[in-house]
């Protein structure tokens, strides 16, 4: 697949799940292609949010509400021995603090309702 449709690939994704979290959307950006689908590495299924909070071999990923004891967020801040994405460069700054604060919004896998374009009062 050429880079191109690839690209295009992933904003069509992005429009038709307008209503999902940003935070979600860098996850299936950066994450899902290893883990997700039918065999998962390390049994950690990023692309639904009760596969992120059940978490992999290690236990937990995500701890909502609590970013310092959620796995997740040590791994993509490059904390301790597991970096990931694995093999790729780390994730930008402005993506790693849109997570921290998912995480500590509560993680919810919606986008919030201001964010979907709802007209304000
Ligand atoms: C290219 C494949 C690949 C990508 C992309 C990738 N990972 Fe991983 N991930 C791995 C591998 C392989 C392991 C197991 C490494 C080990 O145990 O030494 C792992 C392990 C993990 C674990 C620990 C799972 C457990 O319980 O043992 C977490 C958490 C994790 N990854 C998070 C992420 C996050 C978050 C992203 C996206 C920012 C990501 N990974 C992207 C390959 C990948």
């Amino acid at each position: 697949m050429t880079l191109i449709s690839l690209v295009a690939m992933l904003s069509l994704t992005a429009l038709l799940n307008a209503a999902e979290h940003p935070a979600v959307t860098i996850l299936k950006t950066h994450c899902v292609s290893c883990h997700g689908g039918d065999a998962p590495v390390r049994n950690l299924n990023l692309s639904t949010r009760e596969g992120a909070l059940r978490g992999g071999d290690r236990g937990p990923a995500i701890v909502p509400g609590d970013v310092l004891e959620s796995f997740l967020y040590r791994t993509i801040t490059h904390a301790g021995d597991l970096k990931m994405p694995q093999g790729k460069p780390k994730l930008a700054d402005a993506d790693i603090k849109i997570i921290k604060n998912w995480i500590e919004d509560g993680a919810p896998w919606e986008a919030p309702a201001e964010s979907k374009g709802a007209a304000k009062p």
